[in-house]
């Protein structure tokens, strides 16, 4: 299959380029760098410094003998992506070039303008492509299980089937986002939905949990090709901070009473679900939402299972509360959905002790790195509210 990534540069891109091509695929990527630029902006620069897309995709071929083509450019400029769609005629394309921190979509008026104007036109920019060159090309894009937020209620696959007055009708699931991130990516949900009943076109949109890992140790031929791996307070998850906390020797910071339950997945998994929607394609005018995680946690259970990990590695985690800078609820009902991956062959990686040694040992070798200023929340969900949250 001739296969577009869309922000293939980005922690999830470039190891889902490697992967497609490894499988046989013919494997192209787009990226502006703005994951990058954001990170010197920010302050937070990556684990391990990441050559740029020509230079991976030259040592991936050089070390492997399979190749990935490369384009640097914005997905947002119209021309640009039409001119990608007509040389490499894609039949699936990975949509994930958005901006997904949700911190830096709260930290000021710009930072917000820039995520809703970005995630938005992005998206509405793809869909008018493939239908302006081929309308079969299947759409798979990211989506995060964040648009649901925590209702009371069970988190069904997408859609609610809802009774009233005597009558039933299937509505998309509803909507509680915790950020405005979160909400841009509810409101690209929208708007592929809404282009599927209107023109017929193919699309799976991927709620996806919080992923961890990092693919490497063994698996990669080159630590060089390890995907971006951040930590810090912007556009590291959860479980990749309080590795690189415990291995820091610095406590995990959990933020308010750790009760936040989320589902999460090991990025072997996103690689795969990835790959399982792209090989089995839905109906022309069919929006399908596939809920991808493999298990869920709150919080606090994670800090326990990292805490626990490292005393087999000999250190001594501590698990600290500080104040949540979030607007969230911290003690709830939580039970989503997540067959529909599942049906397809998803083999699940679970989140074992032995995952969090290997996640922990690989974090230790680049120890020197890591920056523990790096570890403390700077944005608070306040208007105009951007501040270190105090560790005592
Ligand atoms: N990582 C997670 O835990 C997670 C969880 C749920 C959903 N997601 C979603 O998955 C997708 C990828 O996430 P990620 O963690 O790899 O993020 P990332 O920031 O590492 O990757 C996104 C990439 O897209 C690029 N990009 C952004 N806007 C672009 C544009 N207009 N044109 C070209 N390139 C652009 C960025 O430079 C970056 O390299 C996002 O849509 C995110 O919302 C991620």
């Amino acid at each position: 299959m001739r296969v577009l990534i869309l922000g293939g540069d980005g922690y999830l891109g470039w190891p889902t380029a490697m992967h497609l091509s490894q499988k046989g695929h013919e494997v192209a990527v787009v990226d502006n760098y703005f994951r990058r630029r954001a990170c010197v902006e920010m302050n937070c620069l990556p684990l391990l410094p990441v050559p740029d897309l020509p230079q991976r995709a030259e040592l991936w071929r050089a070390l492997t003998g399979y190749s990935i083509r490369v384009a640097v450019g914005d997905v947002c400029d119209y021309p640009f992506l039409l001119q990608i769609f007509k040389d490499f005629a894609p039949e699936g394309v990975v949509h994930y070039a958005e901006q997904p921190s949700a911190p830096y979509s709260m930290l000021n008026r710009e930072t917000a303008a820039f995520t809703l104007t970005n995630n938005l036109l992005s998206t509405l920019n793809l869909i008018h492509a493939v239908a302006e060159t081929d309308s079969a090309c299947h759409i798979v894009k990211l989506g995060t299980m964040g648009v649901y937020g925590t209702p009371n209620i069970d988190i069904e696959e997408g859609y609610l089937e809802v009774r009233h007055k005597g009558r039933k009708h299937t509505f998309l699931y509803p909507k509680t986002p915790g950020s405005l991130y979160h909400l841009t990516k509810s409101q690209d949900g929208d708007m592929l939905y809404f282009y599927c009943r209107m023109w017929d076109i193919r699309i799976t949109d991927l709620n996806q949990g919080p992923v961890y890992g990092l693919a490497i140790n063994g698996s990669l031929p080159d630590d060089r090709l390890a995907p971006i791996f951040n930590y810090d307070d912007i556009f590291g998850t959860v479980l990749n901070r309080f590795v690189a906390q415990a291995a820091a020797g610095y406590p995990l910071t959990i933020y308010g009473r750790g009760g936040q339950k989320r589902g999460y997945l090991n990025i072997k998994d996103t690689l795969a679900c990835v790959e399982l929607a792209l090989r089995n394609p839905p109906e022309p005018g069919h929006y399908r939402v596939f809920n991808q995680f493999v298990e869920t946690f709150s919080v606090r259970n994670l800090a326990e299972k990292v805490r626990e990990a490292g005393r087999e590695l000999g250190l001594e985690v501590q698990i600290k509360q500080i104040p949540n800078p979030r607007r969230e609820e911290e003690e709830h009902y939580y039970n989503p959905s997540h067959s529909g991956l599942l049906s397809l062959g998803l083999e699940p990686h679970y989140l074992t002790i032995g995952v969090l040694l290997e996640m922990i040992s690989m974090v230790q070798k680049y120890r020197d790195n890591l920056r523990p200023a790096y570890f403390l929340p700077r944005v608070r969900w306040q208007h105009n509210n951007c501040r270190a949250v105090s560790l005592n």
